[in-house]
């Protein structure tokens, strides 16, 4: 269609495409494996579930809810950071509820942003950090994440970031960050976060950071919140959700907290575009973030499982991967003899002669398109299975282990 310029700024969205890949493996008959979305696949905690479930019952909860969140979920939230972070936050200025993060970034990045900024995109990235200020208009400049070894990744990012900010017009930069991240898993420590508000002060740029994986940190590590360096609610926004720590992708559920002129704008906004969540599920989101702690652990857990079963899998075939410090992805580099195909054609090639389903990095950037994300949704039996297809696809094209591993 002709002159629906802003939407066709955008490409078909990485799911969608593995989605249709799915659905012509499975009319072929292929029994489909599947590690494409990040899609939660446990059921949420039952006392979460009781309580949207009382809440539900109440008449008065069917009314249009409040933009930005109830107050008591704010409080809550305000707790939360309290409690896992020892950051202080005041509930009506530092904190605003959104539907899920994606819906809270993007238009975050509307609300703020316009032609006359630029952002700074790590690449490979979550899309909408990228196509959120597409939609706002605003420039981009992408900064490779790299392979760096982790200990001089941040060091070395931190470098490609004032590089992209010595292009940029002082006050006019916007900074998106997501530690741990997705889908490249790299992890950064406190220290990290210190440089980055200093950096940002400096060229008086914003930060925003994707805290969706602040509890899935493995092997006993703990993400830091970027609100625990001091003064970086100057110059810092946190988005947070509920969908992967509680098991709750459908809900629509998550919060943005921080800088008060950000939120600020956030919430303003958003009084012209929603009336909020279904209150039941603000008053179960109280429950997760009040009682919830005890669930994280089996989650992480699971998901821990996962990673090391995956990586083990793929690893015992030849097709070398590193398992990742937190998240819920594995990120893994096409094998060298497919790698000539580029991220699509690999992924609908591996659907339709192994029915595993993954997604093809260059939804996540086009400098990604050398690899393919895994997410850790399905269980054991079915890494074995998957294990099973792969290692009889690879016998079929005459792909060897040392092939793979070359
Ligand atoms: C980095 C990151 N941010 C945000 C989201 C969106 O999550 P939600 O909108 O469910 O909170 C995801 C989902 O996969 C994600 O990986």
């Amino acid at each position: 269609m002709e002159g629906f310029e802003r939407s066709q700024h955008l490409p078909p969205y990485v799911f969608s495409l593995t989605q249709k890949f799915k659905e012509v493996a499975q009319a072929k008959g292929i029994h489909i494996i599947d590690f494409s979305m990040g899609n939660p696949d446990q059921s949420t905690p039952m006392p979460i579930v009781e309580s949207l479930r009382a809440a539900a019952l109440i008449e008065q909860n069917h009314r249009y809810s409040s933009s930005g969140g109830i107050k008591p979920l704010r409080e809550a939230i305000c707790r939360w950071y309290q409690r896992r972070f020892n950051v202080s936050l005041d509930p009506q200025d530092n904190t605003v509820v959104t539907l899920g993060s994606k819906e809270g970034l993007a238009h975050l990045m509307l609300a703020v942003a316009n032609e006359n900024n630029v952002a700074l995109i790590p690449t490979p990235h979550y899309p909408i950090h990228h196509y959120g200020f597409v939609l706002a208009g605003a420039k981009l400049i992408q900064i490779p994440l790299g392979d760096d070894q982790p200990e001089n990744f941040a060091q070395r990012f931190c470098q490609r970031i004032i590089e992209g900010l010595e292009q940029t017009v002082k006050g006019r930069a916007f900074i998106v960050l997501n530690f741990p991240a997705n889908p490249s898993g790299h992890c950064v420590e406190l220290s990290f976060f210190e440089e980055i508000v200093a950096i940002a002060k400096r060229y008086q740029a914003t930060i925003i950071h994707d805290f969706a994986y602040a509890e899935l940190g493995f092997d006993g590590y703990q993400p830091s919140s970027i609100l625990q360096v001091p003064g970086a609610m100057d110059v810092a926004v946190e988005s947070y959700s509920l969908s992967k720590s509680y098991n709750m992708p459908g809900w629509r559920v998550g919060f943005l907290s921080g800088n008060a002129t950000l939120v600020s704008a956030l919430r303003h906004i958003k009084t012209y575009l929603d009336y909020g969540i279904f209150a039941p599920v603000e008053i179960a989101a109280v429950t997760a973030l009040d009682q919830g702690d005890e669930f994280l652990v089996p989650i992480r857990e699971k998901y821990q499982q996962r990673r090391d079963a995956l990586c083990q899998m793929l690893n015992g075939l030849g097709w070398q991967v590193t398992p990742p410090r937190a998240t819920m992805f594995l990120w893994a580099k096409i094998p060298s003899a497919y790698r000539a195909m580029g991220s699509v054609e690999f992924t609908r090639y591996l659907i339709d002669n192994s029915g595993v389903t993954v997604s093809p990095g260059i939804g996540f950037g086009e400098t990604a398109d050398d690899y393919v994300r895994f997410a850790f949704i399905a269980d054991e039996s079915k890494i074995s299975q998957a294990g099973e297809s792969l290692k009889a696809m690879f016998a079929k094209d005459g792909v060897t282990f040392e092939d793979l591993a070359s």
